[in-house]
């Protein structure tokens, strides 16, 4: 075979001199042809590959921003982007739109990976029409979100784009449709990534909205259904485009954004580090890599963190860096409801979801914004196989009318909802307040907890003891009342009457608490549990 294979390499040596004259002039003619079909071939590449021309790629370096091929270049592996419909044009005939076009129609399409891994792209252009969606455009995002879904291996967006293509009317917004569909079908089946690194506007914004996670780049882009204009002509509010929807308002305030990445470049970086945190899809084990932190190390140190008094305050960011590999912790959503923190680590290399309690912001009580951040967290590790680690240090749900009267009920029943349904690996410790219905919704056992573990100085009651005495001793004041305090704090400021009943399954000292999450985790590898069959759940949206 070799001996074939070399022989067929000198036939293709050019001028062989054994071939008849004949046989050598068609050899040298179809070498001819061929070498200007691959010139053809790079002129046409080349055109593409440079977009809506130098000015206006120097107009997007002016603005901060990189190309939609310099971003692929910095997220995907060396080398590894497989470019596909490099060479798709618009099929626009209106408004002088056959005179203009440009090869790929604004939007880069394929695959890659990252770190080695298999990942979808589609990165816009914004030199080409303000990256400007068309039919044609969104065809080439339709195509590798099919291929995604088939082969299984995330989505990422990189969008930059003016929304519809304007010249194409009705065309277009069909195409925001068909990209919205398979948004859908794919959600829980494969990750899909949306970094916004640029203009999003109008119904485009819906796309990226129902992706799973969306970075921002700091002040090059937003994202709002309708703009600055439009507001004032209708409410005559006068507002920034940043004020309205760039990625500090939607980090902060509206959480409809993960993320605030300062630049293209560390949005980028920062994409590439969560993906491997994440499984290429809901058929994919969770990745796993090589950890140099032991299994069984202890932690001293968690011993002594929880303060005296049960007013104080602690930062939960230091439980999980003690237990997590390497003290390594993605969070999700760090500006938002920062009474909970979410986000992904590693246990024995492999990736776990971490929700817990914040005590040093509003003494990690339950209000609106925690509970939605953690349910879509919750929902998120559960659709993808991911396991679910839970600290708890909650005083209970936040009291007063705003939460009342914006629906406390429905949106703490989202994270009840979420923990309940989930059927992955659920490990909880409790390291100090476990009270009323929070006591429940935090991964409990009776929410099919696997793994239920309580620090010494966990509390597990139905409210505070002050509280508690306030309302069954009401009549009490002075010594009488502060001895009750004292019995019921006795009776019930420990987490020993839950161990009795059996709803916590161990109590653990806080420096074994990696080693006893690494085992349990172990444990839990081959857990099956199902839920009864329906066609989807009802979660109170
Ligand atoms: C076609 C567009 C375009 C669009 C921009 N361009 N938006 N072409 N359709 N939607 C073109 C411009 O003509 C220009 O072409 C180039 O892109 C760059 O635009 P500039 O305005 O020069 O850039 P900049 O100053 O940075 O402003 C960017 C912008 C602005 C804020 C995005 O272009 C803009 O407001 N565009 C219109 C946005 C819009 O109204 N889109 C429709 C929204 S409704 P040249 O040739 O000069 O380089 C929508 C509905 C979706 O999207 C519904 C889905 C369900």
């Amino acid at each position: 075979m070799h001996n074939l294979i070399a022989r067929l390499n000198w036939l293709d040596a050019p001028g062989a001199a054994w071939l008849s004259g004949e046989a050598n002039f068609r050899k040298q003619g179809a070498s001819r042809k061929m070498s200007a079909n691959i010139a053809e071939l790079e002129k046409r590449r080349a055109a593409a590959r440079l977009g809506g021309g130098q000015r206006r790629i120097d107009a997007q370096h002016a603005k901060g921003k990189l190309t939609a091929r310099e971003r692929l270049d910095i997220l995907l592996d060396e080398g590894s982007f497989e470019e596909l419909d490099m060479y798709v044009e618009h099929n626009c005939v209106d408004f002088g739109m056959p005179e203009t076009i440009i090869p790929g129609d604004g939007v880069v399409t394929g695959s890659g990976t990252i770190n080695g891994r298999l990942v979808f792209v589609f990165s816009q252009d914004f030199t080409v029409f303000g990256g400007a969606l068309s039919e044609r455009h969104a065809q080439k995002i339709c195509k590798i979100m099919d291929m995604a879904l088939k082969v299984g291996a995330p989505i990422i967006g990189l969008n930059d784009s003016g929304g519809a293509r304007i010249q194409e009317g009705v065309a277009s917004l069909g195409g925001y449709a068909e990209v919205f569909q398979r948004n859908v079908l794919a959600s829980g089946v494969v990750p899909q990534l949306s970094l916004i690194m640029g203009p999003c506007a109008g119904g485009a914004v819906y796309s990226p909205a129902m992706t799973d996670f969306i970075f921002m780049v700091k002040d090059s882009s937003y994202m709002f259904v309708t703009g600055p204009e439009v507001v004032k002509t209708v409410t005559n509010e006068v507002v920034t485009q940043e004020e309205l929807g760039g990625a500090i308002t939607h980090t902060t305030k509206t959480s409809v954004a993960d993320l605030a990445l300062e630049n293209d470049i560390e949005a980028l970086l920062t994409a590439r580090e969560f993906l491997d945190f994440l499984p290429l899809s809901n058929r994919h084990d969770i990745p796993e890599r090589p950890s140099a932190d032991a299994w069984d190390r202890l932690e001293p140190s968690l011993d002594t963190l929880i303060p005296a008094s049960a007013n104080q305050s602690y930062d939960m960011h230091e439980v999980l860096g003690k237990v997590l590999d390497e003290g390594d912790f993605f969070e999700i959503q760090p500006k938002h409801a920062g009474n909970i923190l979410c986000g992904f680590g590693r246990i024995e290399g492999r990736t776990v979801g971490v929700v817990a309690n914040q005590p040093m912001v509003l003494a990690g009580v339950l209000d609106i914004n925690s509970a939605k951040k953690a349910a879509r967290f919750v929902r998120f590790c559960d659709a993808f196989n991911v396991p679910i680690l839970t600290f708890v240090d909650v005083p209970g749900f936040l009291p007063g009318t705003a939460q009342e009267h914006n629906g406390i009920i429905k949106h703490g029943a989202k994270l009840l909802f979420a923990y309940a349904e989930a059927t992955v690996p659920k490990i909880t410790v409790i390291t100090r307040k476990a009270y009323g219905g929070a006591y429940d919704v935090m991964a409990s056992k009776h929410l099919r907890g696997d793994l239920n573990y309580a620090w010494p100085t966990a509390e597990i009651a139905v409210m505070g003891a002050k509280g508690a005495v306030e309302i069954i001793f009401r009549g009490l004041s002075g010594e009488a009342q502060a001895e009750k305090v004292r019995e019921y704090e006795g009776r019930f400021a420990n987490p020993f009457v839950a161990a009795s009943k059996g709803f916590i399954d161990e109590v653990i000292v806080p420096h074994s608490t990696r080693r006893r999450i690494a085992l349990g985790l172990r444990k839990l590898r081959g857990k099956v549990l199902e839920n009864p069959w329906k066609k989807h759940d009802n979660i109170p949206l």
